[in-house]
Parts: C-alpha cells; sequence; structure tokens
C-alpha cells in the first residue's frame, strides 16, 4: 500500500485467480525467488523497458543505461524492475521498421498494462521505437518517463568526419556514379559507426530524442548526450529518481503531453529541419491521446518558423556538436517566443524553467540566431493538389533551389520490385528534368511505408554527375537523407489515390512556394484511368500480424497507427 492507502507495486494488477490475497501471495513467493526481501517489494515500483537486443547497435549501451536507472530508482527509495520488450533497428527490420513499430507500442503498452509497476522508464533510441514507447504510454496511461540512447559519435574517413547515415548515402551515391572505387566504399564502411548509439545526424532517431525533450516527456538536457558519454548515464540515474517522483505524485502521460506541449514539439520539429518521420510519428502519439494534428495549420507554422539547427542533412554538423553548444536549450532559447513556455514537464519544472537552468553557450555556431538560419522558414512543406488530396511533405530544407518550382515528364516505376529491375537500365527512358514517380510503397502497399521515397538516381545519369531529381512516392524517406524528394502522397496508391494513376510521360508540377504538386492530366482522362485501375487490397490468404495490419492500418495524415488503437479525436493542433 502507498502512503494515501491506496495500492502500489506489488499489489497492483494481479494475475486473476478469484483471490487477490492468494495472487499477492503466490506472486511475491515467485519472485522471491531471485532472491527480493518483503521490504524490497514493499516500495514503489519502476518498469524499465529493457530494448536490448545484439540486433540493435544502436542500443548496445542499453545495459549499462539500466544500471545507472536503477541506481536512480533506489537513491529514491523505489525498486527497479526491468522487462525485456520488443527492439527495432532500421537495418534489421523486414520488411521496413515501420511495419513493425505498431507491434512495438502495442507490446509495450500491453506489457506496462499487466506487470505491476508504478511508473515505467522508457529506454528507446533507434528510430521507431521511442514512437512506439510514447504511442504505448499515452495508452496505457501509467506515469511513464522516456530515457534515450543517446547518439553514437561521429567517426573519420580520410581526414573527413563522417556519420551515419547522411554520409552513408552520401558515399553510396559517390559509389553509383563511379567517383570512388571498391576499396574505398570498403574502407569508409568500417569508420560510419564509431560507436554504440542512434545516428550521429539529425535523423529521425535524433529528431524524435528532441521531440520527446520538447514534449517535456524526457529530462532537460537528454536528447543529444552522445551514447558513450558519461552524461549519458548520469541522465539514465537522474531519470530513475525522477520516476519515483512520478510514480508517488501519479503524473500520467496526458498530463504532460497536452496541446500546448504537441504544438511546441512542432515548433521544434520545424526549426530543427527534422525528420519528416517524425511528423508521421508525433501524429500517431497525439492520436493516442485524442488529438489530431492539422497539416493545414501545421504549414502555416512552418512559414514562420526557420531552421536554425547546422546538423546534417540540412546543415554540415553532428549530434555531439549540439550537445557541446548547449543541448536543445540552446534552440529552445532561440525559438523561446514561439512556444508556450509555460508547459509543465516531467520534471515538474515549466519548460521555460528548464530552458532558464542551461547555462548559454557563447561563440558556439551549430544553433543559430533567428535572425540567420540555416534556411528561412521550417524544415518541412505540405503540399496539396489533385496528386495528393489528402496532402503530401517535402522536407525543404534538403531540397535543391533549383527543382523548388519544376514541371517535368514522369517516369513511372509502379513497385519497388519494378524500380530494382529497371532503376539501372540504360535504356530506361529517363533524363535529368524527368519526375521520377514510385506508386505502391505506401502504409498498405508495401506494406510499411518504407523509407524507399529517396529513389536513387539512374545510374546512366548519376555517371553524368546529376546528384538531384524531383522524386515522389507514398512512402517515407529517412531522416538523414536530403533531396528534392516529396512524400507521404495520401490517399497512397494501393489506397485508391490519385498517384496510381499516373503514367509515363504524364506531366507533373511542384510548386513548393504556393504548395503546390499537381498532375496535369484532365480530369476525364483521371476517370477513365481510375475505371481501369481497380483497387484491391490482398487480405486473402493473409494471416496473423499482417492481416490485421493490411485491415487496421491508417494513412500517413493519421500516423499509421492502426484503426483500433485510436480514440475518438477530441482536439486539434496547432489551434
Ligand atoms: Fe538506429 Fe539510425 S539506424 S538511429
Amino acid at each position: 500500500m502507498s502512503r494515501d492507502g491506496s495500492k502500489q507495486g506489488m499489489s497492483t494488477r494481479l494475475t486473476s485467480y478469484g483471490d487477490e490475497g492468494f495472487s499477492l501471495f503466490l506472486r511475491k513467493a515467485f519472485i522471491k525467488g531471485m532472491g527480493y526481501s518483503d521490504d524490497a517489494l514493499s516500495r514503489p515500483i519502476i518498469g524499465i523497458a529493457n530494448t536490448y537486443s545484439g540486433y540493435n547497435a544502436c542500443h548496445g549501451n542499453v545495459p549499462g543505461l539500466i544500471e545507472s536507472v536503477k541506481r536512480g530508482v533506489m537513491l529514491a527509495g523505489g525498486l527497479p524492475i526491468d522487462f525485456p520488450t520488443i527492439s527495432l533497428h532500421e537495418s534489421f527490420s523486414h520488411p521496413t521498421s515501420m511495419y513493425l513499430r505498431n507491434l512495438m507500442a502495442m507490446d509495450t503498452e500491453e506489457m506496462i498494462r499487466a506487470q505491476p509497476m508504478d511508473a515505467v522508464v522508457l529506454i528507446g533510441g533507434c528510430d521507431k521505437t521511442v514512437p512506439a514507447q510514447l504511442m504505448a504510454a499515452a495508452s496505457a496511461g501509467t506515469p511513464a518517463i522516456q530515457l534515450v540512447t543517446g547518439p553514437m559519435l561521429a567517426g573519420s574517413h580520410r581526414g573527413t568526419r563522417v556519420g551515419a547515415c547522411t554520409d552513408c548515402r552520401r558515399f553510396w551515391s559517390s559509389y553509383r556514379g563511379q567517383e570512388i572505387d571498391d576499396q574505398e566504399i570498403a574502407e569508409v564502411n568500417d569508420k560510419l559507426v564509431p560507436t554504440v548509439g542512434t545516428c550521429s545526424v539529425m535523423g529521425t532517431a535524433s529528431t524524435m530524442a528532441c521531440l520527446a525533450e520538447a514534449l517535456g516527456m524526457m529530462l532537460p538536457g537528454s536528447a543529444t548526450a552522445p551514447a558513450v558519454f558519461a552524461d549519458r548515464l548520469r541522465f539514465a540515474e537522474q531519470t530513475g529518481t525522477e520516476a519515483v517522483r512520478i510514480a508517488l505524485e501519479k503524473i500520467t502521460p496526458e498530463t504532460i503531453m497536452t496541446q500546448a506541449a504537441f504544438e511546441n514539439a512542432l515548433r521544434v520539429l520545424l526549426a530543427l529541419g527534422g525528420s519528416t518521420n517524425a511528423l508521421i510519428h508525433l501524429t500517431a502519439i497525439a492520436g493516442r491521446l485524442g488529438i489530431d494534428i492539422d497539416l493545414a495549420a501545421f504549414d502555416r507554422m512552418s512559414r514562420e518558423t526557420p531552421v536554425l539547427i547546422d546538423l546534417k542533412p540540412s546543415g554540415d554538423h553532428y549530434m555531439e556538436d549540439l550537445h557541446h553548444a548547449g543541448g536543445l536549450a540552446a534552440l529552445l532559447r532561440e525559438i523561446r517566443p514561439l512556444l508556450h513556455t509555460d508547459v509543465i514537464t516531467i520534471n515538474k519544472r515549466t519548460l521555460g524553467e528548464n530552458i532558464d537552468s542551461v547555462p548559454v553557450i557563447l561563440n558556439q555556431n551549430v544553433v543559430r540566431s533567428r535572425e540567420n538560419p540555416i534556411f528561412g522558414q521550417g524544415g518541412i512543406a505540405v503540399l496539396k493538389g489533385n496528386l495528393a488530396p489528402n496532402g503530401a511533405i517535402i522536407k525543404q530544407s534538403a531540397a535543391s533551389a533549383r527543382l523548388m518550382k519544376h514541371t517535368g515528364r514522369a517516369v513511372v516505376f509502379t513497385s519497388m520490385e519494378d524500380l530494382v529491375n529497371r532503376i539501372d537500365d540504360p535504356d530506361l527512358d529517363v533524363h535529368a528534368d524527368d519526375v521520377l514517380v514510385l506508386q505502391n510503397i505506401g502504409p498498405k502497399g508495401a506494406p510499411g511505408m518504407p523509407e524507399a521515397g529517396l529513389i536513387p538516381i539512374p545510374r546512366k545519369l548519376a555517371i553524368q554527375g546529376v546528384k538531384d531529381m524531383l522524386r515522389i512516392s507514398d512512402g517515407r524517406m529517412s531522416g538523414t537523407a536530403s533531396g528534392t524528394i516529396v512524400l507521404h502522397v495520401s490517399p497512397e496508391a494501393a489506397h485508391n489515390g490519385p498517384l496510381a494513376l499516373v503514367r509515363d510521360g504524364d506531366l507533373i508540377e511542384l510548386d513548393v512556394e504556393n504548395r503546390v504538386i499537381a498532375l496535369k492530366v484532365n480530369d476525364h482522362e483521371l476517370d477513365k484511368r481510375r475505371q481501369e485501375t481497380p483497387f484491391e487490397t490482398p487480405t486473402e490468404n493473409v494471416l496473423g500480424y499482417r492481416k490485421m495490419f493490411l485491415e487496421q492500418i491508417l494513412q500517413a495524415e493519421e500516423g499509421c497507427d492502426f484503426r483500433f488503437s485510436r480514440p475518438p479525436l477530441t482536439s486539434k493542433v496547432p489551434r
């Protein structure tokens, strides 16, 4: 029992035997088999979601973090108990990690609900893990605090700093363009990931870490500390201590992740030049709390929020540089007039108080002032038009200025397989001014909306030195990638979207300034094609998780969550 007489710790969430006294007796008998005393078992219990996996280098430091979290919990008088959940690494998730994000969210949510814990520390890091954990926390309603594994350090290749995964893509594209040879590509493969931890640029993992801090679900300063720094372990210890406090004070996720907190997170996403994936993830997390993210209002926000972080892929630096420059607080301070600074965060202080508590680092060149931005508007722009009636997005801060207003001839690939088979065909009819279109890589179509939106430049053009082309798909793109890439076209091709109607030679217009993405084909012809392109969701002969996925998955603007996991939407952000 807690001090106020309510049930806590071991007495909660008992297994159903029809006799609660027996359920508790049996539970304690079993756990005592691991050597616990009655004193230990009478404490508030802090669950720790253990996402260590031998397949996940981004979580390679989790064992050390758990040890530090446990120390913090015990210093505050709680009992820490770690438990395993699914762990997802981007490069070890077939067909794509997004296919598994909701499974991890369900696993985490149900294990929080199933086991006795008064609060939970969620240790995530790699791209889909933090979103899955925050979705789970929002649904489970148990006091929760996020901890991330932290970014890896940058490496060095022939005297140049390199890091996953912007430089992975850069070197691979140079290799495809025959600018570097077999020996150099093998050499750099050893240098791109020099330590454990998450990707060292402002990719999805770094973006989500910053957004978790901006949302108030993670301790101030903890988004950027590298995975191998002592700072990271100290944040873990402090997280354990805070977890005991939020358990005793019953601070639940919905009291932190409010409408105002999501507005702050959207602002930060734009000012970071952050990953486009994060918009889908924020939409999914907010949706779990009945909050809708309004894409049109988000776009208006984008027009007044400059990109200030000089990190790859929009800029030049790496996450460790942002940490040395003062971490996320340095950015929050710059955009302070655009934030709700009175929101309460997980450490019981307001966002404004947290910003004030971090020393200002002078003479740093990673976080720009609003007068001297990396890019004058937010990193992401929302597009609309007859090709994407429900919206599409472009990471305008990482696109080519010359292609921001462009009309070109479509070169269409109908699937991933079609792309792989033909993209490097020397006879492919393609020119540098064409628009590469990839259909059927959306949430249902692929399925799982893989990060294949960064369609490779056809080899024959890459060899001629072509570095960027306008590319359009209903898929996603890694947060570490750059180029003039239109993503998340909705509805997707496999959900009756107009993208399915594009044919080779059609003209497509992109006008980012006016937020237009248009297929220049008349309505009569599109109707005719619609009759010839029957929509079909292949759920027959499909079983298990895949069947549930295909039947339940929502489109990008709804966060690609499962329909049955979203309560009715009762409010909107930005307001
Ligand atoms: Fe894990 Fe990039 S692959 S963060």
